[in-house]
């Protein structure tokens, strides 16, 4: 059988940094070492990271009560309101957003300051999105799918400011970008796509074309692991969503000559490893 995984599939770069970090701070003797929120959305890494003594602060509430340690802030990112609590109470802070993630703070708290209504196009729960909001100087607005961009209401000739969640689906942004276009604002858009999500959504897409069967790897929360297998779906139904290797024993794979991986952005290389093995029956 042919096995074939995506060159984009698993870590990418602002995820490797962010863990690489957590791990530098272990490597280093860092005592009381707290990250805000699950570092990645994979359990085998935080609780690897758990075992090395390194906490996860579930929410605000935690991070007000803590008195001393290191937080470590998560390539999503975080509002502005978490940096100054962190200054305020005298904690060591390890910035771990992703670049681009930070690239998008600075365009939202720009813009906002310059008077346009900022629109996230993203899913307004997530921790990136959050964090995107804490930037802005006034409310943003965030529209997650058609029906929201259809509903939009803002005075004509608003000035407006559309960015998107970086692990957004391209087209679908598009899609609603067109729809708001219509309206009337005075638009800027500017995508804050991640390229890193478009290339590992375009290989997945072309990979799940042409194979018999395909596996996506990834946490059961990663939005962007969630996109994938979608993408894969619509290009092969032979299409099966595991977090670990477990998973992927619970079902049978159909006797196929060809199938395809790839893996979320949160996925580490030793579980891909372990899926290709396993499917070329090496394990
Ligand atoms: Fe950063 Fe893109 Fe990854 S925004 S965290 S490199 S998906």
């Amino acid at each position: 059988m042919e096995v074939i995984t995506a060159k984009t599939a698993g870590f990418c770069f602002g995820v490797k940094r962010a863990v690489e970090k957590v791990y530098d701070q272990v490597n280093h003797g860092k005592k009381e070492i707290y990250t805000y929120g699950p570092i990645i959305h994979n359990e085998e890494v935080v609780s690897d990271l758990e075992s090395k003594g390194v906490k996860v602060l579930e929410s605000r509430k935690e991070l007000e009560q803590l008195q001393s340690g290191t937080v470590i802030i998560r390539s999503h990112g975080v509002g502005k309101k978490i940096y100054q609590m962190i200054e305020e109470k005298g904690l060591e802070l390890v910035d771990a957003t992703c670049p681009y993630v930070r690239k998008i703070h600075r365009i939202v708290r720009e813009k906002s300051e310059q008077g346009s209504q900022i629109i996230i196009i993203g899913n307004d729960t997530h921790p990136e999105v959050e964090g995107i909001k804490g930037w802005c100087v006034h409310p943003a607005i965030v529209v997650a799918d058609r029906m929201q961009a259809e509903a939009l209401k803002l005075p004509e000739g608003s000035k407006i400011c559309v960015v998107s969640q970086t692990t957004f689906n391209y087209n679908k942004f598009k899609n609603l970008v067109e729809i708001i276009d219509k309206k009337g604002y005075d638009i800027d858009v500017i995508n804050t796509i991640c390229s890193a999500t478009e290339e590992r959504q375009l290989e997945a897409g072309e990979l799940a074309d042409k194979v018999d069967a395909m596996i996506v790897i990834g946490g059961k929360s990663s939005s962007n692991t969630q996109k994938l297998f979608e993408i894969c779906k619509a290009n092969c139904v032979n299409t099966y969503y595991i977090q670990t290797l477990d998973d992927l024993e619970l079902y049978s794979l159909p006797p196929v000559n060809c199938v395809g991986i790839t893996a979320g952005a949160s996925t580490p290389n030793y579980l891909i490893k372990e899926v290709q093995k396993y499917v070329r029956n090496e394990l």
